[in-house]
């Protein structure tokens, strides 16, 4: 094992987190919406952030630590707002503000820098420059979806 820990694991371990939590709320609204186009978005968006989860703890074993905590601190408010019977705009109109209201630099951009840093070694950088591409084309079909959504202007 090394010594002191690379400031990469953290960033791989809250991305970690944050697609575990990611994996839960949006299947929990997917089981919630009657929209069927959107059911299927948030689906296909929660199956794919699961096992980014596990792709995330695995790789942290493989360098030699251990998956560190097993929430999120935005989880519980997202699971509330997601996973209730808010309508799917209202939802939506959640979701955009949390996104304007992060703080920077986001974990993105973070994780975006490092899938070019040389001081992360070539198989992390792969694979987050692998994830940030599927991360962009969730988002996408995300947004795409969200127009079609009742009451989303
Ligand atoms: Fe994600």
């Amino acid at each position: 094992m090394a010594d002191t820990k690379p400031e990469y694991v953290e960033l791989l371990n809250t991305i970690r987190l944050q697609e575990y939590g990611a994996g839960i709320y949006l299947k929990a609204w997917a089981d919630k919406t009657a929209d069927a186009g959107l059911k299927h978005c948030l689906s296909f968006v929660a199956e794919r952030e699961v096992s980014h989860g596990d792709l995330m703890d695995r790789r942290i074993r493989e360098l030699g630590f251990q998956p560190e905590g097993t929430e999120d601190g935005n989880f519980k408010e997202r699971m509330e707002i997601l996973g209730s019977d808010m309508s799917d705009a209202e939802k939506i109109q959640c979701i955009k503000e949390a996104a304007q209201k992060q703080e920077k630099p986001t974990v993105r951009d973070k994780y975006i820098v490092a899938a070019h840093d040389p001081a992360v070694d070539p198989l992390t950088r792969t694979l987050l420059g692998w994830f940030a591409d599927v991360e962009a084309d969730s988002g996408a079909m995300m947004s795409q979806t969200y127009k079609n959504v009742d009451g989303v202007n």
